[in-house]
């Protein structure tokens, strides 16, 4: 059941990819060309450092799967992609081995491909401590991801309807731990409040996983008969306006995804304050549509390319992008003067 659900999410997503206009409100952000801020290619280092964790690379893949043979292979892949090209890389959600050991093998593939990448374990946040710990130990993860993801909960037909004990399960789960915990949305948008909340429960980045990229609220729909939910299609809020609604909280790292679909979108991301940049949909269509080759490829280029922007704008780490001037426009300026964000 869960297996079917996850082979599902993967060939929905992917279909979602042509389906849909490929525009999002990143489009809302603009560089603004200094002809002369220019630096040399070789002071660009793509290092980046948050929450006690050391990246090679401020991109990583971001959470999608595991819990059946398909979907097993896609998680092998990606972590040879991973191990190929130095970005570090998520399983997705580990419910399905915590419910039925036999799937263990389709999510410790990516720790027996890739020994010695960074690997974040994903959870949900009804996970028992001990379970938790379970998820950590059969990756030897580095770094503990739990998502947050109410509205597909909400459209999905056996979603979960109980909310109110996840903020305290996430204070738990974090000070039982000793690997830093990142909490991520899956699409709909972490709101500056939401990333106050967890910042006094100590959790180390919070990932905004925002509007814009692959969209659970339409999957979920597509999933069902009857009852549609189609209204939620656009809830949420986008990835570069969660960005900005989270700028400068101090002490606590926000991380960037959800809908990233070239390097100008990392850059811009970084541009906003990120720390590091995920992408989920993009990456798994360029593997299911063109193989493992084509990833390590893309992965490749993405960073060669990030690198050159870099390079114009005269930023030195993925910090210094912070330092750039961007203009907002279009709906993202209302979104900013409506939370009163100047
Ligand atoms: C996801 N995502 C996800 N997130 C999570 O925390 N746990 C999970 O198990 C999954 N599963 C999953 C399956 C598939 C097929 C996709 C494409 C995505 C969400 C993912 O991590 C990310 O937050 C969103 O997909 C938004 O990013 P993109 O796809 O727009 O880059």
């Amino acid at each position: 059941m869960i297996g079917s659900r996850k082979d599902d999410h993967v060939r929905l997503a992917v279909e979602q990819l042509h389906g849909k206009d490929a525009s999002n409100e990143f489009d809302d952000v603009t560089f603004v060309h200094h002809a002369l801020a220019g630096i040399d290619r070789s002071d660009v280092s793509l290092r980046t450092t948050f929450g006690g964790i050391h990246w090679r690379t401020p991109l990583y893949i971001n959470a999608m799967t595991g819990g059946s043979a398909g979907t097993g292979r896609i998680n092998r892949d990606l972590a040879i992609a991973a191990r190929e090209t130095g970005v570090a890389v998520a399983t997705g959600s580990l419910s399905a081995y915590l419910a039925d050991e036999s799937v263990a093998d389709t999510y410790r593939v990516m720790r027996e491909e890739n020994p010695d990448g960074f690997i974040m374990a994903n959870i949900n946040a009804t996970t028992s401590v001990d379970n938790a710990r379970r998820a950590i130990d059969l990756l030897r993860a580095d770094a503990l991801q739990i998502h947050l993801n109410v509205i597909q909960e909400t459209v999905m037909p056996e979603g979960d309807r109980s909310f109110s004990a996840w903020f305290r399960q996430i204070e738990r789960i974090t000070a039982a731990v000793d690997i830093p915990v990142i909490v991520k949305e899956v699409g709909f948008g972490l709101s500056r409040e939401t990333v106050l909340s967890l910042r006094q429960v100590g959790v180390a980045a919070a990932d905004v996983g925002g509007r814009g990229g692959t969209n659970f609220a339409i999957i979920e729909n597509g999933r069902r008969d009857t009852a549609d939910y189609s209204f939620l299609d656009g809830w949420g809020q986008s990835t570069a306006a969660c960005l900005l609604d989270c700028g400068r909280i101090p002490d606590i790292p926000v991380l960037a995804s959800g809908g990233i679909r070239h390097p100008l979108d990392i850059v811009r991301s970084l541009a906003l304050g990120a720390a590091a940049v995920g992408a989920s949909g993009r990456l798994l269509g360029t593997l299911v549509e063109q193989g493992p080759a084509a990833l390590v490829a893309r992965i490749s280029t993405w960073l060669d390319q990030l690198a050159a922007v870099m390079t114009v704008l005269g930023a030195r780490t993925p910090a210094e992008c912070a330092h750039c001037d961007v203009l907002i426009t279009g709906n993202l300026r209302s979104f900013c003067e409506a939370r009163g964000i100047d």
